[in-house]
């Protein structure tokens, strides 16, 4: 039997952001599936509401009230499609917890994701900003999407090149912004594991507890997991969004003029350009582990912005912008925010 789409109004979302912000959506549905998911729309399209697509929440800074129908993405299942000898290809619906899916992938002898463990949120975003750790992206392993076009409610499919990735970047993000949901994700996976230790504290970890021992992707998966539970606050302890700004990317000249300034300054080569540690800048602009208020930076990574317990997005928008200006102020660099600002005056929300 097939039951109505069940549709919330005045809904708190305070449960369903890991910065635990207070928001309220002037409607809130979960759907299971793609019919659940196209008559959400209608009922946002009579009503002329924008749609906010929600996985697990965890790279949002939500305001108090959003005028719109937030569209918890709940659709499951996850399917091994062929396996060939160099080649593992799998499928997941866009509601999967991904680090489930990574574990689940790992369980099915397809290698890849291990250094991608532990990333919080759900499939369906994980193309949004080309999730990224320990040296590998999702485009890496990506082969297509499917995603529901929010104009037509008609499924579309994308290849790596219509998505557009870069570091913490997708079309999702920019020109076909708040266009699309996400309803499915398609990787190609390796039947052979290729270890990526390039990333200095993976390696010395594995080495530290296998010796000369090659490890498995379980092994590597397992020493990701304890770095990340090391480094990171864990969401259902402390409310954050994981890193708060990208780390910059800036011209050789400029590198140059930094490095004169700043011997110890950490940046990685970028092509012909560099990429800065946002951390190590924030840290160094001596906001490592301070407070205002509700919101602060972590004591053990500057770069991860916290909520204390109380604060509001407008805080936590505010705390971020003045950590930006001190940045900019001592190194004359500017941060970009990494997650979504859902706040209707400051970033009008757009189909
Ligand atoms: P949400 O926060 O729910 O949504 C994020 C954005 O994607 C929103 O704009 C939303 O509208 C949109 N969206 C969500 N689902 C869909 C969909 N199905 N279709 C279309 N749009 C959609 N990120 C990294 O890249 N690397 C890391 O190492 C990393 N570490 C983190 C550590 C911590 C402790 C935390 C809290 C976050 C970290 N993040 C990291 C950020 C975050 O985990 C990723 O961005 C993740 O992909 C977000 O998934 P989500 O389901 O929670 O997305
Ligand atoms: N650093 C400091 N002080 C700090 C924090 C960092 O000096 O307070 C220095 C570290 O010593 C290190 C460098 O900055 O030399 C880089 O730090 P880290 O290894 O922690 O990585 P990151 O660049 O801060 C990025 C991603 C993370 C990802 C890790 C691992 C971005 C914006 N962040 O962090 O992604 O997990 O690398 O690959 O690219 C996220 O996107 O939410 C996220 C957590």
């Amino acid at each position: 039997m097939k039951f109505p789409l069940k549709i919330y109004d005045n809904y708190s979302l305070v449960q369903k952001n890991t910065l635990g912000l207070p928001s309220i959506a002037r409607y809130y549905a979960e759907v299971n599936s793609v019919a659940e998911l196209q008559t959400a729309l209608v009922f946002a399209r009579e009503r002329q509401l924008p749609v906010i697509p929600l996985g697990g929440g965890s790279n949002v800074v939500l305001g108090d009230f959003l005028d719109a129908l937030v569209v918890h993405v709940n659709l499951k299942g996850r399917t091994v499609l062929s396996r060939d000898p160099d080649c593992v290809r799998v499928r997941a619906e866009a509601g999967e917890n991904w680090h489930e899916f990574v574990l689940w992938s790992l369980d099915n002898q397809a290698c890849g994701l291990e250094n991608l463990s532990l990333i919080p949120g759900n499939v369906g975003a994980a193309p949004i900003q080309n999730i990224g750790a320990y040296g590998v992206e999702l485009t890496d392993y990506f082969l297509s999407l499917e995603a529901i076009n929010l104009e037509t409610g008609l499924v579309e499919d994308f290849d790596r090149q219509r998505c557009g990735f870069g570091y913490r970047d997708s079309v999702f993000k920019r020109e076909k912004r708040d266009q699309y949901i996400i309803v499915s994700v398609t990787l190609d996976l390796d039947v052979t594991l290729k270890p990526n230790l390039g990333y200095g504290q993976l390696g010395d970890l594995l080495a530290r507890r296998l010796g000369n021992k090659s490890p498995s992707a379980i092994d590597i998966s397992q020493a990701v997991c304890d770095i990340r539970r090391e480094k990171l606050p864990d969401p259902s302890e402390v409310g954050n969004a994981g890193s708060f700004f990208k780390n910059p990317e800036v011209s050789q000249s400029e590198m140059d003029r930094l490095k004169q300034a700043y011997p110890d300054i950490v940046a990685y080569p970028l092509g012909q350009n560099w990429k800065l540690a946002a951390g190590w800048l924030i840290d160094q602009a001596g906001l490592k582990g301070v407070r205002e208020g509700c919101v602060g930076t972590y004591q053990k990574q500057a770069l991860v912005l916290v909520n204390h317990g109380g604060a509001t997005g407008r805080d936590v928008l505010s705390f971020s912008r003045q950590v930006q200006q001190r940045v900019n102020d001592k190194f004359g660099v500017q941060l970009e925010r990494e997650p979504r600002l859902y706040m209707e005056d400051v970033d009008k929300i757009i189909r």
